[in-house]
Parts: C-alpha cells; sequence; structure tokens
C-alpha cells in the first residue's frame, strides 16, 4: 500500500507530499505504518504519539481527509471510512497527483499552525481550557464530596474527552475563525455546569458565553462525528445555546 504523507521539515506549511511504499500485514493501523516508514526509509518523517491506544489524544492527523486517531485506524478500514464532514478548505482540497483508489493520504490536523510533518502546535487548543479555568475547584479543602450513579451518569460522556483536538481539527468554524475556543473546551464547560460537585456551576456556564464562545458555533456538528470518544460537544454547545 502506498501512502502519502505531508512534509513540512521547517513547519508553516505543506511544502510537498512524500510517496512510501508500506508492507502491510493484517490488523496494521496508521501508526504502525508510520512507524514502519519512520525505522526503514525515513527517520526524518516527525509524528506524534504516546499511549498507541486511543488514550492519550497525541496521535490525531487528517488520514484520507478525515480527522482520526492514527494508532486507532486500521489501515483495512481506511477506505471504507466515511464521516461525511461538512468540508472546509483544508478538508476538501486534494493534494495534484493523490490517487485515492491505491494510496492513503496522511496530513497534519488542520486548525493549528504546523510545527514539522505531521506535528501541529496545540498551544492554542489548551490555552482555551485555560483561559476559561476548566478545572473543578475544591470549596472545602480535602472534604470528599460523593456523587450517585445518576449525577456521575450526567457527566459520563465529557468525562471520556482524550483532549486529542480532534473536533477542533474538524470544525470549520474554527478554521475560520482564530478567536474561537473550539468544541473541547465548550463541553468541558458544560461537564462543570452539569458536575453535581461544582460549588459554582455558573462560572463555566460564563466561560463558555463570551464573544469566543458558543455564540460562534454555527452548530454544524463535524465534532460530533470526528469526536473518538463518543463526547459528542455539539450536543453540549447546543445546551449552552439553549439556556
Ligand atoms: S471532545 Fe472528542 S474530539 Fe474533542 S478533544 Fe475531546 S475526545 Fe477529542
Ligand atoms: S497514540 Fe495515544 S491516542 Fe493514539
Amino acid at each position: 500500500m502506498m501512502f502519502r504523507i505531508a512534509r513540512s521539515r521547517d513547519g508553516g506549511s505543506i511544502t510537498h507530499y512524500d510517496l512510501y511504499k508500506v508492507d502491510i500485514k493484517k490488523g496494521m493501523t496508521v501508526l504502525d505504518a508510520l512507524f514502519q516508514i519512520q525505522d526503514r526509509m525515513d527517520p526524518s518523517l516527525s509524528f506524534r504519539y504516546s499511549c498507541r491506544g486511543a488514550v492519550c489524544g497525541s496521535c490525531s492527523m487528517l488520514i484520507n481527509k478525515e480527522p482520526r486517531l492514527a494508532c486507532r485506524t486500521q489501515i483495512a478500514d481506511v477506505k471504507n471510512n466515511d464521516m461525511k464532514l461538512k468540508p472546509f478548505s483544508t478538508i476538501s482540497n486534494t493534494p495534484a497527483g493523490w490517487n485515492s483508489d491505491v494510496e492513503i493520504l496522511i496530513e497534519p490536523l488542520p486548525n493549528m499552525p504546523i510545527l514539522k510533518d505531521l506535528v501541529v502546535d496545540m498551544a492554542k487548543f489548551y490555552d482555551s481550557l485555560e483561559s476559561m479555568k476548566l478545572w473543578s475547584e475544591t470549596e472545602d479543602g480535602d472534604t470528599p464530596r460523593p456523587q450517585s450513579p445518576d449525577e456521575r451518569k450526567k457527566i459520563e460522556r465529557y468525562v471520556n474527552c482524550i483532549l486529542c483536538a480532534l473536533c477542533y481539527g474538524s470544525c470549520p468554524v474554527n478554521a475560520e475563525k482564530e478567536e474561537y475556543v473550539g468544541p473541547a473546551a465548550l463541553a468541558k464547560a458544560w461537564r462543570f455546569h452539569e458536575d453535581s460537585r461544582s460549588p459554582d456551576p455558573e462560572r463555566y456556564v460564563k466561560s463558555a458565553t463570551t464573544p469566543q464562545g458558543a455564540v460562534l458555533c454555527d452548530l454544524i456538528m463535524n465534532c460530533v462525528k470526528a469526536c473518538p470518544k463518543g463526547v459528542a460537544p455539539g450536543g453540549a454547545i447546543r445546551k449552552i445555546k439553549d439556556l
């Protein structure tokens, strides 16, 4: 199987695409293919990974124009995958020469600056979480605050977020509006608003309803399709908008 991979040695933008022939074995993932290329053909190829098990959120990239975790994407399934995303420029523009019948196309996650090859700068994604103060604040020091199974159920979906930024990279609003905090941050704001242990739940909604927040979302729902953990940020954003 041929892999066409976006390259950017000095960051900034994709400078060219390199073609590699990968020996495919049953059960191989796209991340396995990248290891093979790096080990046997091109040690200069850069990409991020850590857990190899869809837990750390490091290996997000564009695979055949769909935002996916490389470690969770089986090569055998790539051609059959169809997220049906609403297109925007990065995912609708295809590189010259790409033959989707015989090649798998790998590119960096959209909507973030490229540092090198498939490695993007996630600072802005994390900055949103920090500027919105999306963490739990204790009221009584170490006093335990028990949560019932029903209370936990309300936040279960959102707790599963692995901060992979696939939602951010799939969002047409993030592609156009530099200031938009993005789907994951808004889903996390809703998660703390709904958390029975939050001493001041309203502060999370306030952080999500600034001019950089939910108001910018067009409810396109690419984030719901791209999320590998079923967080469905778009649903949380709709709830914030409906308040
Ligand atoms: S909401 Fe889903 S897609 Fe977005 S960062 Fe969390 S796990 Fe990734
Ligand atoms: S390597 Fe951790 S999610 Fe893919």
